[in-house]
């Protein structure tokens, strides 16, 4: 499949955000937690999602979609997560926590996910084995034996997103134990994660902050939960906006998420109005760039954010330096953005990028999740006809990128 995008039109209306991809993968393996009834409201489907989910079904639980609602339940009837899937699916990492704290005994394949860098789990590891884990490394294969798990104080050496999810879950079953993970990341998808098992029945503090503190319970129950919105999926309809020009509503969504982006936008010349849960963007002039650009953890610029970030400083008026901490190959988009006239260069985890007035029309390739969004908005704004090919990339995590766009006013079609 691939996106048709006649570049050039301006942006005008309002879209209302999905639940956030980032918080419905994890929560979707806390469910493995839990034999009742689990029903996770609003679900876009994204192609991670529908991935995970065809993982949970192989392992045994049932799942159904009712009314835009996933419901999950049942028991696993196998802990090897060893299928096809969890190659590309990096998510499928956080079922280690889940399945380890109800089954104890798992044997995982090593996880893939996009290509955007080394992508270790050293650190998932090494908290684990603090709360007792044994496992050892085969064929690719990780063998891990939690039947001697017990409460700790675990601080992880950098702020993993996965590993403080994976973590909370692993301790989450250890009944009577307490566990103190320190160094947390602080995502709010972390917090999200935590509401849904304490909505279960779970006793999980301080999440949001750097310490997070575990009370095992003996089991939890059923619930019913709704995620926030994603934050990256408005962030990047927002620079869309920002590049095409125009006026974009974005409903459903708490810009204290979006901070260090809407700073940025401003910045770039933006008009933007906050509410506590929209955002309201316009803009009717050539974009400035923004000098210094740096990824950070929560709550620093998103990661996520730096592709569509740099191609918008691609069409703006300076030079703009990106440098991206969290992942060491998330440039792959700048060859693709050379064929459509920007000017980019690359060394190691810095991007100097010199704004053009125009970028050119061209047939390119999603080289990834975040870049191949890039790839889309430079499409909107170059006139005439992009063909941006590889597009499951992008369906990962974005629902309906093409009907909302088109809701928009763009000119954007997805064909095979
Ligand atoms: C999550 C998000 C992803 C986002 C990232 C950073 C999900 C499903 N994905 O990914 O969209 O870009 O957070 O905000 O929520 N690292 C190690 N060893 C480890 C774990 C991580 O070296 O054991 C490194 C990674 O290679 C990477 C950095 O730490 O360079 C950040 O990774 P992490 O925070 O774990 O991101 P993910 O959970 O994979």
């Amino acid at each position: 499949m691939k996106y048709i995008v006649n570049g050039g039109n301006k942006l005008f209306g309002k879209l209302e955000v999905d639940s956030a991809k980032n918080a419905i993968l994890p929560i979707i393996a806390a469910t493995i937690m839990c034999d009742d009834e689990c029903v996770i409201e609003d679900i876009p489907l994204y192609l991670d999602v529908i991935e995970m989910c065809a993982i949970m079904e192989k392992l045994g639980k049932n799942i159904t979609i009712s009314n835009g609602n996933l419901v999950i339940s049942g028991t696993l009837s196998s802990t090897s997560v060893i299928m096809a899937e969890t190659k590309t699916l990096r998510s499928s990492i956080f079922m280690m926590g889940s399945i380890l704290s109800k089954y104890r005994k798992a044997i995982f394949t090593h996880p893939g996910g996009c290509d955007i860098g080394k992508r270790p789990i050293d650190i998932h590891l090494d908290g684990l084995e603090k709360l007792g884990l044994k496992y050892s490394i085969a064929n690719d294969l990780i063998y891990c034996d939690a039947s001697k798990v017990c409460g700790s104080v675990i601080e992880l050496s950098y702020p993993s997103v996965g590993a403080t999810e994976n973590i909370m879950m692993a301790s989450t079953l250890i009944e009577g134990e307490m566990t103190v993970i320190k160094n947390c990341a602080r995502e709010p998808e972390i917090v999200e994660l935590a509401r849904f098992i304490n909505s279960m029945g779970g006793k999980v503090f301080g999440a949001g902050y750097e310490t997070i503190v575990v009370y095992g319970v003996k089991s939890l129950h059923g619930t019913k939960f709704k995620c926030i919105a994603d934050r990256i999926a408005c962030g990047t309809y927002l620079i869309a906006g920002a590049m095409c020009g125009g006026r974009i509503e974005m409903d459903n969504v708490d810009p204290n998420f979006l901070l260090p982006l809407i700073v940025f936008l401003r910045n770039s010349g933006c008009n933007i109005d906050l509410f506590s849960d929209k955002i309201i963007l316009e803009n009717f002039s050539r974009l400035k760039s923004i000098e210094k650009i740096e990824t950070e953890t929560y709550p620093g610029f998103p990661t996520d954010l730096q592709s569509p970030m740099l191609v918008m400083q691609t069409v703006s008026k300076g030079i703009s330096i990106i440098h991206e901490t969290v992942f060491e190959a998330r440039f792959k988009v700048v060859n693709e953005l050379i064929k459509m006239g920007a000017k980019v260069n690359v060394s190691e985890r810095y991007a100097t990028v010199v704004g053009v007035s125009k970028l050119k029309p061209a047939k390119v390739k999603c080289p990834d999740l975040r870049g191949g969004a890039g790839l889309v908005l430079a499409g909107l704004v170059a006139k005439g006809k992009s063909e941006i090919d590889e597009i499951f990339h992008v369906e990962r995590g974005y629902y309906n990128l093409e009907t909302n766009l088109k809701s928009l006013g763009a000119n954007i079609e997805k064909v095979e």
